[in-house]
């Protein structure tokens, strides 16, 4: 028995761990940015000078690796959910979720364009998947979650209770990410650029052959190029609301 899990999927830079980190903070729910622990495993691939396609080294690097998500939320088989769900009220300080990865501090480091470049070519090997689906599946066993990524209504959780599929054109996504950039005093890329990476991203994740970024059937979709994204995070709370 375990209390609900809500799920929300959708393509790169739709806001999804904005308007999840705010959905879990109103309803008082964990969150889990699984995005980051594929960005994590990817960081730690080019730290370690291990090619991005090299399939046996990286399987051995992610099945020993220990990520920490910020709540001191050990994902290691070692330590599982126990202690760490009672750190709930804790779980998501706005705005900074912090990252570590064998012990290195990567919160800034996973959203490099360098990481952001490769992210989509190991999250796509069977054995990456398999041992962090795993990990994000043994987290959040006894619900009360939100999480977010590209597989979690179709593959992680398919009985999730709500499952939110956000969607942004690439145009839209392209401008958002460049706000945030500005925001922080920093450009990465420009328009076309950034578009063309968001593109292939997306193309990356959604034909890949182990569980590819796709709307469940049962998910509700939202369309968010005209939402703030505050009126997203309240739309999914009536939701949650209405469906629980
Ligand atoms: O959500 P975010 O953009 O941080 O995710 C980074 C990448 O991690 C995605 O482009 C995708 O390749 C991978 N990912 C995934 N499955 C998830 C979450 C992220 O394959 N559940």
């Amino acid at each position: 028995d375990r209390q609900p899990i809500l799920a929300i999927d959708g393509p790169a830079g739709a806001g999804k761990s904005t308007v999840a980190r705010q959905v879990a903070q109103a309803l008082g729910l964990l969150y889990l940015d699984t995005g980051a622990m594929y960005r994590a495993v990817t960081w730690m691939v080019l730290q370690s000078g291990i090619a991005v396609t090299d399939q046996a080294a990286i399987a051995e690097l992610v099945s020993q690796c220990d990520i920490v998500l910020e709540s001191g939320n050990s994902l290691n088989q070692s330590s599982l959910p126990e202690k760490s769900l009672d750190a709930r009220s804790d779980a998501r300080s706005l705005p900074t979720l912090n990252v570590w990865i064998n012990g290195h501090e990567v919160t800034a480091a996973i959203r490099s364009v360098e990481v952001t470049a490769h992210v989509s070519t190991i999250a796509a090997q069977p054995i990456v998947r398999q041992e962090l689906v795993r990990r994000q599946q043994a987290y959040g066993r006894r619900g009360g979650i939100v999480m977010d990524g590209r597989d979690i209504g179709t593959h992680v959780f398919p009985d999730a209770e709500l499952k939110i599929f956000l969607t942004a054109s690439v145009e839209e996504r392209a401008r958002r990410r460049q706000q945030e950039w500005q925001s922080q005093g920093q450009m990465h890329l420009s328009g076309a650029d950034l578009e063309q990476a968001i593109r292939d991203r997306d193309r990356i994740d959604s034909t890949r052959r182990v569980s590819p970024l796709r709307k469940a059937d049962d998910a509700i979709e939202i369309q968010t190029d005209n939402l703030s994204i505050d009126e997203v995070t309240a739309k999914i709370v009536d939701l949650y609301r209405q469906t629980l």
